[in-house]
């Protein structure tokens, strides 16, 4: 096991004995720099955009700051594994790829890229409901793939009892049910460009192909589109759900249920409650609510409240090996990588992907040993001090 994601290191030096250099940065935290030169300006503000000012953007990456991490020696850490199970779900390392919507507006492969390169690095993916693949296309690029799916719960129950069926059809193995995009944030850099993907009918493709959306539509989408894109788009907005619906989803999904965009422990509390069996720590990347906490600050108190009954897993600012080791270090079983991955995709396809998803492991892998951690179970509250 040594070596086994830090060996992307060793690739690249070799490759320099070629005068081979790698095609994009290795620095995660470049990654948005260097995509806003290749990406047209809709998608590249849709992408790097938050909520408002972009606040708690700044916030999420702030509170990794905080938090240091404290090295220890002579630990033989030499040999390490990295593997985890998280709800059943076997995974190469605590990372799992975040449900981002409308990614052919970044790369005409767009989830299609993210499934061939998470399944050829066994890393599980989690696919959005508002993807521009249909969710069985996405799973046969994805093959044995290891892949969740991501639910925005439409208030039309056929719809969702649809939409489950195909997941649960398609192979999706656990269950995300995002509760913090009941309706769009105030988001300046797609309103200064008037930009939205859905009403160009990008990221509808679920729709599209669901039976019982068709089923209520006076004319298919080729003969109206926009009549049907308005339904779909409706069938999202404003429709914030209640705790005593979850029985709902229970019904129709057999395998585990994570509900994310959790921030407050009473919340994560709630969750367990009502019977779920995760949560997702995440302000979805500050792009809901300007001078939302930061969701590593948030991230401790949740544990804290829950870590026994569920499994807690983190998102939003996750960049490099060492954020995903502050992130277990405060409770988290996984995180969720997002824009990083994305930005990959603008860089170069699937290949701009995994180099970044590799980076990003070998960096952990590297991070994780030369801090004195054999495996993720040793990472610890004693692994980070607050500063
Ligand atoms: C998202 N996110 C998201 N979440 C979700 O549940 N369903 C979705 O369709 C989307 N779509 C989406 C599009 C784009 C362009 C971004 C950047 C994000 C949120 C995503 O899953 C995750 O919570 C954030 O990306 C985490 O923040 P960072 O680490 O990417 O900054």
């Amino acid at each position: 096991m040594a070596g086994q994601h830090a060996g992307y290191q060793n690739e690249i030096y070799l490759q320099g004995l070629a005068d081979h250099v790698p095609p994009f940065t290795t620095d995660p935290t470049r990654l948005e720099d260097v995509a806003r030169d290749r990406m047209e300006p809709g998608p590249f503000g849709y992408v790097s955009g938050g909520a408002g000012s972009g606040d708690t953007v700044l916030a999420n990456r702030a509170a990794f700051a905080r938090r240091r991490i404290v090295p220890r020696m002579l630990t033989d850490a030499t040999t390490r594994d990295l593997s985890v199970t998280v709800l059943g779900t076997p995974m190469p390392a605590p990372v799992l790829l975040a449900p981002v919507g409308v990614q052919s507006i970044v790369h005409p492969d767009g989830e299609l890229a993210t499934a061939r390169a998470a399944a050829a690095l066994g890393v599980p993916m989690v696919l959005s409901t508002a993807s521009s693949y249909s969710l069985e296309d996405v799973a046969e690029a994805n093959g044995d793939g290891p892949r969740w799916f991501q639910l925005y719960w439409p208030n039309e129950p056929e719809v969702c009892a649809s939409l489950l069926e195909r997941a649960k059809r398609a192979g999706y193995s656990t269950l995300a049910v995002t509760l913090d995009t009941w309706t769009l944030a105030w988001r300046p850099r797609d309103l200064d460009q008037a930009y939205l993907p859905f009403l160009r009918a990008t990221g509808v493709a679920n729709a599209f192909t669901d039976p019982a959306f068709l089923a209520g539509l006076a004319k298919s989408p080729q003969e109206d589109q926009p009549m049907a894109v308005l339904r779909w788009v409706s069938m999202f907005t404003g429709t914030d759900k209640r705790w005593d619906q979850l029985p709902f989803l229970r019904e129709h999904w057999d395998g585990p249920i994570v509900l994310k965009g959790i921030q407050h422990p009473d919340d994560a509390r709630r969750a367990a409650d009502a019977g779920m069996d995760g949560v997702v720590v995440s302000n979805h990347g500050g792009r809901q609510v300007d001078g939302a906490i930061a969701a590593l600050d948030a991230l401790p108190e949740i544990a804290a409240a829950v870590g026994d009954r569920l499994t807690v897993l983190f998102d939003s600012g996750v960049r490099t090996g060492a954020d995903v080791l502050k992130a277990l270090a405060l409770g988290a079983s996984a995180v969720l990588l997002g824009r990083p991955y994305v930005y990959g995709m603008a860089l170069g396809g699937e290949t701009g992907i995994r180099h970044v998803v590799r980076g990003v492991l070998a960096d952990l892998d590297l991070t994780l040993g030369l801090s004195g951690h054999r495996t993720i179970a040793d990472v610890g509250p004693d692994s980070l001090r607050h500063v």
